[in-house]
Formats: structure tokens, sequence, C-alpha cells
């Protein structure tokens, strides 16, 4: 059990980010996994943190956190209510949550239970056949938000795929200027195993000798200026692609690689906030915060979604 003195304050980051002043992590409570980065960011494992300590300092704050959640064609249908039903349990507790959800079906957004303070925004957005297409338009999608109505209301946004659920406390110590998630197969993978994008002629080219880690483009978010810069570049990297015939190997993830790459994120999430139950046992993964649910991406991913 740690005292409250073993938790160290932190100072403003290397990055400057004022929200960093009020973070409090204890930086040597794991010794079996990396808890910050090579440019001071910290990587958040659990044990590191104590939930109620940010809580109420985001409580004071009046914090407030915009979720954006992409539920196109029969994703809704299959993961939007388990995402959003577990969220009220384990999200941000707390804190005000709006959900923005994007679906080109409307009326088929389940309606819920929501906790005090948490409301839903249906977005409505156009039908793309491929599902490609539907993934690299959320970060254009996400920028006209945020300028429309998102940056009125939310200090933070966080941007997440629908094909997963809550199962574990996910709470306000995400929270930083800019946050990139750990990809639960990769973490512990050597730089050359990632599968950034190898083709020089793709602004999202990575060459060998880039990359700190690989991100996975299921979570990420920020404050909303920042959320703003990431989904605004990598749309206009995506269609700078589009206009050389281009496509990254992994749509947007490979463009939020590249972004994180050049951009250090000033917080990075263990792959605990994201996890992949196929991955049996691992030592270092004391809790698993969300989880992929299964892909059906068979039947999901045909032309008539
Ligand atoms: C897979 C994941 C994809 C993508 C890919 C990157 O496990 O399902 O969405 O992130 O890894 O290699």
């Amino acid at each position: 059990m740690a005292f409250l003195e073993d938790w160290i304050p932190m100072g403003n980051d290397e990055l400057g980010h004022a929200d960093m002043k009020l973070d409090v992590l204890n930086f040597t409570s794991r010794t079996d996994v990396q808890t910050s980065t090579s440019w001071g960011a910290p990587i958040i494992w659990d044990g590191m943190f104590i939930p109620e300590a940010y809580e109420q300092i985001h409580r004071t704050a009046h914090t407030s956190v915009a979720l954006t959640v992409f539920a196109v064609g029969k994703y809704l249908d299959v993961y939007l209510k388990d995402l959003l039903v577990s969220s009220q349990i384990y999200f941000m507790v707390g804190i005000p949550v709006t959900y923005y959800v994007f679906t080109d079906v409307p009326e088929k957004v389940p309606a819920i239970y929501l906790a005090p303070g948490r409301e839903v925004k249906v977005m409505p957005v156009k039908h793309h056949s491929r599902w490609q297409d539907i993934s690299m338009m959320r970060m254009m999608f996400i920028r006209d938000a945020i300028d429309s109505q998102i940056q009125h209301h939310h200090q933070y946004v966080f941007c997440m795929d629908v094909d997963q659920v809550f199962r574990g406390h996910f709470g306000t110590e995400v929270l930083a200027d800019s946050v990139a998630l750990l990809h639960a197969h990769y973490y512990f993978r050597s730089r050359k195993e990632f599968t950034y994008d190898r083709n020089p002629k793709s602004l999202a080219y990575m060459a060998d000798t880039q990359g700190d880690f690989y991100y996975h483009a299921s979570v990420f978010g920020g404050s909303w200026q920042s959320v703003r810069k990431i989904t605004d570049t990598c749309y206009r990297t995506i269609m700078g692609d589009k206009e050389n015939g281009v496509e990254a190997l992994w749509q947007d993830e490979s463009h939020l690689n590249k972004y994180f790459w050049e951009h250090k994120p000033s917080k990075v999430l263990s792959p605990e906030y994201c996890w992949d139950t196929n991955i049996r046992f691992r030592t270092d993964i004391h809790i698993q915060r969300l989880i992929w649910q299964e892909k059906h991406y068979k039947e999901l991913r045909n032309k008539e979604n």
C-alpha cells in the first residue's frame, strides 16, 4: 500500500501542458513495465494513480468530456448499446459526458438509461460503401463537430471505435493534452514488427528507423484543441493520399501513427485501456478496462452495410 507521500506530483511536462500540473502519479509503483516515454510523457498502468484524486481534481475544474463514436450500418445494431451501457458504469464516472454518435441510421440509436450529467447527441452522416472510407472520413466528421459544437461545451474529446465494451475503471486519469493508446498486439514487440505504413508514396509512410510505439486508433483523445489538430492533419494526409491514388496500410491508424511520431502525445495509455482477450494471460495486465468485442468482419464489412 503506497502512502500519499509516495505519490509524486508532476510539474509542467516538457511539452508545457498546464493540465499535467494537476497530475499525481507514482512512476515507481510498477517495476515490470515502462511508465514514462523517452520524452517524459507518462504511460498509465494500473497501480500508478489514485482514481479518486483525479476525479476530485476534475470535478473541481468542472471538466466535461465529449466521447465520439461511429456506429454506421450494422455496427450500430451489433455494438453501440453495449458500449453506451457499459460506459455508464466505468467511463469518466462523476464527470459530465456527452456521447456524439455519428450514424447513417439515426432512428436506430437505442434509448438507454443515462447517468446524471450525460446525454447522447446523434450526428447524422452519409453512408460510405467501403468500411475503409467510413474509418478515414471520421477524421473529418470529428474535426467538424469540434468546430460546430464540442469546443463550446467540453474541454476534452475522446474518440473511440464502437466495437468494444467497458469492463473496468476508465476515468479522468487518462485526460491530458494529447493521448494515444498502446496497441495490445504490439506493445511487447520490437519496432521492426510494427505495422506502420511502409509505402513511400503514402503521407503516412514511416521509415524503419522511425516510430516510438505502435498506437491503436481505437482510442485517442485530448483537449479539443489537440484533437482538432490531430483529426484535421490526418484528414488532410488521408485526402492527399487519395489524390495520389494511395491508401495507407491501416488507413486512419497509419496516419495517426505518423502524426504521433511527429507530434508526441503528452500521455500514453497502456493496453489495459483497450485489451484483446484473445491474447491470453500476460502478467503485466492487471485489469481490463475496455476490451475488444468479437469483430464479425465477414458479416459487417460487406458492401451492403
Ligand atoms: C489488428 C487490429 C486492426 C489494426 C491492426 C494493426 O489487430 O484489428 O484494427 O489495428 O491490428 O496491425
